[in-house]
């Protein structure tokens, strides 16, 4: 997106792409959004995309694809072993990333569980920036723990420090020498930090942590689903960085990387995933699985449509136009609501918008799940749909104790390419108006708990009839829609 200068004086983000193909939307009337709400359980995963205006439940496989992603998925080899469309996306890993290896995986968590359990075994601990929630489960499932050791500022709503997403060196190192290195898996540094915000990790930072993990012989794994925001943020951010080419800083990850794992999902606009590495001892011990879990080694579970779309969106993620999209429209949303006095995590991040619901509704406890509670509300009187990312989406300890998140978030995704600004606009307006109102909201509980993952599939009840008082406040302000 290019930094252009407005003769009015305004400042707002102008896409570099136009829309050549539309979806039509549906904004329900608010007593209709009040039973469908109630209807999914006061769970935004239980929602139907039908009765969703603006869906920012996630980015992941539903940002917009390119013209030329459309175009090679027309061009793919549909053949069981040794399909052309692997080698090409195999030889664009190596170009791009100088990994040898290319392993598919069906999306993220896929590669996950086959890392974990390639590396993770009873008793052994995995250090990183911060968890994500696939990531935790499938290390603990594998008798392994997670040890979060970011700097101080992650835990920090509200800051200044452009890279919240690096690892405290001292407390990693710490972790290390307490354990002894035979006991550490391997360190799993996550590009974009998803759970607190979207947060960047600096390029400095990653040299340390590898500098670190090679002196003590440990791998080191890259998360890079959210990598193309880390990116711009490297370059936007880091003075040293400045300079290069978006190519160069992604180059350079890889470079201090032993293993680098992503959602296709996510990255590359599509939807599949792998791992990429250049050690041949690592290579043969992933590639026992993936014939196992995934599919034959050249599709992995993936489609191979997807595949050929995937090669060309890691192409296009090398373009700044193409990566400062998201970034740049997530911070116009956060300095507009910012402006207003609503509670956001700064500074802007990747990924989403994220609204403070512990600030928001400082009225409930923690234990009322606010960031839940927040998430049903906003759909309510907008049709907005975002996700919890709070106390719900933590799991219970082996012992039946509920641990409190470190953040109570409401993440409001923006897909890349998806959503036009005055869709942005209308969202700022609805939570502004959430905002003044926020006292009519109150808290949740826990009707179906499931024991893994709660917060895809468990229901919740509202604790007295404050949605239907809510939903009564807005027909009286702002009439049906
Ligand atoms: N790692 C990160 C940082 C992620 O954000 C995700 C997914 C995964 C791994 C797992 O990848 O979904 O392809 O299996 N994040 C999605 C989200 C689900 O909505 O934030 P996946």
């Amino acid at each position: 997106m290019s930094k252009i200068k407005f003769f009015s004086g305004e400042e707002f983000p102008l896409e570099m792409h136009k829309v050549r193909i539309v979806q039509k939307l549906s904004l329900l009337p608010v007593k209709e959004r009040l039973a469908a709400m109630q209807a999914a359980g006061n769970n935004t995963f239980l929602l139907q995309n039908k009765d969703v205006y603006l869906d920012m439940l996630t980015d992941s496989g539903v940002n917009a694809m390119s013209d030329r992603q459309l175009a090679a998925m027309m061009e793919a080899d549909d053949s069981y072993a040794g399909s052309e469309t692997f080698a090409k996306l195999e030889a664009k890993c190596t170009e791009l990333f100088g990994t040898k290896y290319y392993l598919p995986a069906h999306q993220g968590r896929a590669c996950e569980h086959i890392l974990a359990k390639v590396f993770v075994t009873p008793g052994s601990v995995v250090p990183m920036n911060y968890h994500f929630t696939t990531t935790k489960a499938h290390i603990v499932l594998c008798g392994g723990s997670v040890v979060e050791t970011p700097i101080d500022e992650a835990y920090q709503i509200t800051s200044s420090n452009p890279f919240k997403g690096n690892m405290d060196i001292d407390k990693l190192r710490k972790v290390v020498e307490e354990h002894g290195a035979d006991s550490i898996a391997f360190v799993r540094m996550e590009a974009g930090t998803n759970l607190i915000g979207g947060q960047p990790f600096s390029l400095e930072n990653l040299e340390q942590v590898s500098s670190l993990c090679d002196k003590y012989g440990i791998p080191l794994i890259l998360d890079a689903s959210l990598l193309a925001d880390n990116l711009y943020f490297i370059k936007e951010r880091e003075t040293k960085c400045r300079d290069w080419s978006i190519r160069e800083i992604a180059r350079r990850i890889a470079d201090l990387s032993d293993i680098i794992y992503f959602s296709g999902r996510k990255l590359g606009c599509a939807r599949g995933g792998g791992m990429m590495t250049n050690n041949e001892e690592y290579y043969q011990k992933i590639r026992e699985f993936i014939p196992l879990y995934e599919g034959f080694l050249t599709y992995g579970g993936m489609s191979v449509r997807e595949m050929e779309a995937i090669t060309v969106g890691l192409e296009e993620t090398m373009e700044p136009d193409m990566i400062s999209h998201g970034p740049q429209f997530i911070a116009y949303m956060v300095d507009e609501l910012d402006k207003r006095g609503i509670p956001v995590v700064t500074p802007p991040g990747g990924l989403g918008c994220h609204l403070n619901a512990m600030a928001f509704l400082d009225h409930l406890p923690q234990e009322q799940y606010p960031a839940g509670a927040l998430a049903a509300a906003l759909y309510i009187i907008s049709g907005v749909r975002g996700m919890e990312r709070g106390t719900m989406s933590e799991q219970r300890e082996p012992d039946g104790s509920e641990p409190l998140a470190d953040m109570e978030l409401l993440r409001l995704a923006l897909p890349r390419r998806v959503f036009t600004l005055s869709q942005v606009k209308y969202a700022v307006d609805r939570i502004s108006w959430l905002y003044e109102n926020r006292r009519l909201i109150s808290g949740l509980k826990f009707v179906e708990e499931p024991a893994t993952l709660r917060f895809f599939f468990g229901r919740l009840a509202p604790l007295s009839d404050w949605q239907e008082q809510l939903a009564a406040k807005y027909l009286a302000d702002l009439g049906e829609y």
